[in-house]
């Protein structure tokens, strides 16, 4: 069930939406050449903190994970793109960083990741980081009241082909309400004019994940969480959770 939220509704989201903005901003301050990746989630903590609000990250294990996820941040670097738990890693100059957060303020969630590179940014780096940005772009202009949920998934996936970049439908964008995974899902590719309607008060995480290798397989680290590509190539993430309102889309994680 698709739980339509009110204008109200939105506006708290909007709220929580913006702690996590704000956590995501202060990683990013704080992610320079030497930094450990468990200070960075001790930042995110912090603004948390200050807001108020919960992480729907900590704790949470959903059937593909073995262990409940210790972080309120994933930290993912260089051919890790998805779930990286903040480990001892010490960052270096060049690193690919993606870093995805969520917050609970009021009962209500927002969830959204970014990604960039630490210090100098490589062309091929700056590619990936353009396209995969550029992906959660049309996926989030595609969301207009009346659309489907397939357009957003064919947008992000013509971008994904296009570039050449690899592109798993496995993890991708859910709906987002009092709890950070709810219907409907949001695959990371689709068929236009297909799946549920999108109509205004849906609030959904629209959230691309490529990887510069090509469609290789990916694979889980022994930490039953972290994925990363099978040969090695980087990958990038960008997320923001998105209410479809009657004007269009409006992003709650800006
Ligand atoms: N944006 C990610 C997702 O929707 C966040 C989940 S990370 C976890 O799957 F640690 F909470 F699992
Ligand atoms: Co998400």
């Amino acid at each position: 069930m698709v739980e339509l939220k009110s204008v109200g509704e939105i506006d708290a989201m909007a709220a929580a939406g913006a702690v996590v903005a704000r956590a995501l901003a202060a990683v990013r301050t704080a992610a320079r050449p030497g930094v450990v990746l468990t200070d960075l989630d001790q930042v995110a903590r912090g603004v948390l903190r200050d807001a108020g609000a919960s992480s729907p990250f900590l704790g949470y294990q959903p059937s593909f994970a073995s262990t409940p996820y210790p972080g309120v941040v994933c930290l993912s670097v260089n051919d890790a793109v998805l779930h990286g738990i903040p480990n001892g890693y010490r960052l270096r100059e060049g690193d690919l960083l993606s870093v995805d957060c969520g917050a609970t303020l009021d009962g209500w969630t927002g969830d959204a990741a970014t990604s960039f590179c630490v210090g100098h940014t490589s062309s091929a780096d700056a590619r990936l980081l353009e396209r995969t940005e550029a992906a959660l772009a049309a996926g989030i202009a595609a969301a207009q009241p009346a659309a489907r949920i397939g357009d957003i998934s064919a947008a992000i996936g013509a971008v994904a082909r296009d570039a050449g970049y690899g592109l798993h439908t496995d993890f991708g964008g859910h709906g987002v309400g009092h709890t950070m995974h709810e219907s409907p899902s949001v695959p990371n590719d689709g068929r236009p004019g297909r799946g549920m309607r999108l109509l205004p008060g849906v609030t959904i995480a629209i959230e691309p994940w490529f990887l510069a290798g090509g469609h290789d397989a990916y694979r889980i680290d022994d930490d039953g969480w972290t994925l990363r590509s099978s040969d090695g190539s980087r990958g990038a993430h960008f997320e923001h959770t998105i209410a479809v309102t009657a004007d269009g889309p409006r992003i709650l994680t800006a």
